[in-house]
């Protein structure tokens, strides 16, 4: 199978690159690098890269994912996060081809009691988690065969996000304030790209429409939570010296531009029974992280 993967220099695009199946060529694209370069709000290089390359599958892990940043640039947020993916499915559908792309956990608000499913109602707080919604809708609209992969929380040894940051900080010896009243599913890059992998292996033949499927860290945390046992496992794992104290702080005092959900904890069920797979726990993904620590993918 052919897979054209977009978003190849992000987080998950590093890890989905070192976990090719053997069955599988890559052919690599991001804004500036990869085997086809491509700047994705280029309609016309981004159609006529597809239509040179006519990829099997395409993954696309290219967004704007600047959560507080979209509130200032929604027309960006939009069209990096709608129409892109839009016009990869429309592109997928006429030539028979799969796509799978990424979503958040950003489009729900609101507690069910209970991990958020597939089909739940959706109500984003956020220019961010509309904009992906708007993205999902586009995808589905197209009648195309996608998989539409909501995550959450994604982190990795890259820098750029929650664990990098926080770790830095504790490895300078700073003590971490960190907000205690949201509550998701933190999700390691690595096992993200395990699953997405396994997810297209399994299913691409057999699909028949557009699916929503969440894959996510086993389990439900929040930052405070997340943050404290970052910093004991990676004591233990010597990636840190010595522990900082970890202090609990409200949202509130803690101001940030765009709304976050205060729950959104991802029920990934689906994912387990259509593949047979079993994610990994948070902790257990956040001790593979950590043991990769000096060598994430480049
Ligand atoms: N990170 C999270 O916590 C999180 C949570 C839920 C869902 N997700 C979703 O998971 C997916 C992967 O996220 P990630 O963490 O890997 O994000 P990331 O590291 O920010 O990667 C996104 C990539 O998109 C590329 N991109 C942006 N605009 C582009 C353009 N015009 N042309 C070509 N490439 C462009 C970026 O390239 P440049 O660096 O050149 O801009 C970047 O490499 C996204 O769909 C995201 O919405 C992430």
């Amino acid at each position: 199978m052919r897979v054209l993967l977009t978003g190849a220099a992000g987080q998950l695009g590093r890890h989905l690159r070192a976990l090719v199946p053997e069955d599988v060529q890559l052919i690599t694209s991001a804004r500036r690098s990869g085997d086809r370069p491509c700047d994705l709000l280029d309609q016309r290089d981004l159609l006529g890269m597809l239509d040179a390359l006519r990829p099997d599958a395409i993954i696309n892990a290219a967004a704007w994912t600047a959560v507080d940043g979209a509130e200032d640039e929604p027309e960006l947020a939009l069209r990096l996060n709608r129409d892109v993916p839009a016009c990869l499915a429309a592109w997928c559908s006429d030539h028979d081809s799969v796509l799978l792309t990424y979503s958040t956990d950003y489009v729900f608000s609101g507690r069910p009691g209970r991990a958020w499913h597939e089909d739940d109602p959706t109500a984003p707080d956020s220019v961010y988690g509309h904009s992906k919604l708007s993205g999902e809708l586009a995808v589905a609209e197209t009648g195309v065969r996608a998989l539409l992969v909501r995550t959450a929380w994604v982190y990795s040894a890259l820098p750029g996000n929650f664990l990098s940051a926080i770790l830095g900080r504790a490895g300078k010896g700073e003590d971490l304030r960190v907000v205690a009243d949201q509550v998701g599913s933190p999700t390691w890059a690595g096992e993200l790209a395990r699953a997405s992998w396994h997810l297209l292996g399994h299913c691409a033949s057999e699909l028949q429409r557009t699916e929503r499927v969440h894959i996510a860290g086993r389990g439900a945390m929040s930052w405070h939570e997340f943050a404290s046992l970052a910093v004991e496992q990676a004591v233990v794992a010597g990636v840190l010296k010595k522990a900082v104290n970890v202090v609990p702080i409200a949202s509130a005092d803690w101001p940030q531009k765009a709304r976050r959900p205060a729950w959104s904890v991802l029920d990934c069920t689906r994912y387990e029974q259509w593949t047979g797979d079993e994610l990994m726990d948070i902790e257990q993904a956040l001790d593979r992280c950590l043991a990769q620590w000096a060598q994430p993918p480049c």
